[in-house]
């Protein structure tokens, strides 16, 4: 239920906030799993923690004013001590399905600016194959059309990203996304590169060989899987 379900997210993200060491650039993930690391990271900076954070998106640089953790930006930082993000789906071999909440593009960026990469997600997360999620691909919104036509080919019927008022959701970046529902992806890695390299996406959701860590939130506790 989803008491159980916010408890676990909860678990997961506070979770995480105890590895982030004095002086360290953070970077910052996005959604409702984050939320709860932001609002644990603000009360650890009021207690004197030093960071500076990265954010992946509008929704969590807002939430860092608001839980007051300092911002910082590429132009200041070549490289971020650790990232943590949720994610959509976790497979056995850590391989991940971002960007329900639509930062994925953001998101990648800064998991791949950082030295250790971790991933928190509630119990529901976890499964054996990736791809019951529809993934999320950012494309540009100029010929977004010819950009889907091409993606139809590789077997699979995008549906164009709508926001509530049935607009065309716009990403943070100004770009659309649609949602893949491939149902089981069995090469990840071949599957990013297929979409990657058609003209107009500019990336996908898939997150491969990116994870350092994985912090699994049940209801009641918390599993740690790593390296
Ligand atoms: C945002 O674009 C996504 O990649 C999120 O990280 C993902 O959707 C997980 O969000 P929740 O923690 O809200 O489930």
């Amino acid at each position: 239920n989803m008491k159980d379900q916010d408890n676990a997210k909860k678990n997961a993200g506070e979770a995480s906030v105890s590895l982030i060491e004095n002086g360290m650039t953070v970077g910052l993930g996005t959604g409702s799993t984050v939320y709860w690391m932001m609002r644990k990271l603000g009360e650890r900076v009021a207690n004197g923690l030093e960071v500076q954070g990265i954010p992946s998106s509008r929704q969590t640089e807002a939430w860092a004013n608001e839980f007051g953790v300092p911002l910082t930006d590429f132009s200041q930082v070549k490289e971020l001590d650790l990232a943590i993000d949720g994610a959509d789906e976790v497979d056995q071999q850590w391989q991940l399905i971002k960007g329900g909440g639509g930062a994925l593009v953001r998101e990648k960026i800064i998991a791949a600016a950082a030295r250790k990469f971790v991933v928190i997600v509630d119990d529901s997360k976890t499964v054996t194959q990736l791809g019951a999620f529809p993934l999320p691909v950012e494309i540009l919104p100029f010929g977004w059309e010819m950009t889907t036509a091409r993606i139809v080919e590789l077997g699979v019927t995008p549906v164009i990203r709508r926001n509530d008022a049935n607009d065309i959701f716009v990403s943070d970046n100004s770009n659309y996304i649609v949602d893949c529902r491939f149902g089981s992806i069995t090469d990840p890695k071949t599957l990013h590169q297929q979409l990657k390299q058609l003209t107009g996406v500019v990336d996908t959701g898939l997150f491969v060989d990116m994870s350092d860590k994985v912090i699994i939130g049940h209801p009641d506790r918390t599993e740690t899987l790593s390296e």
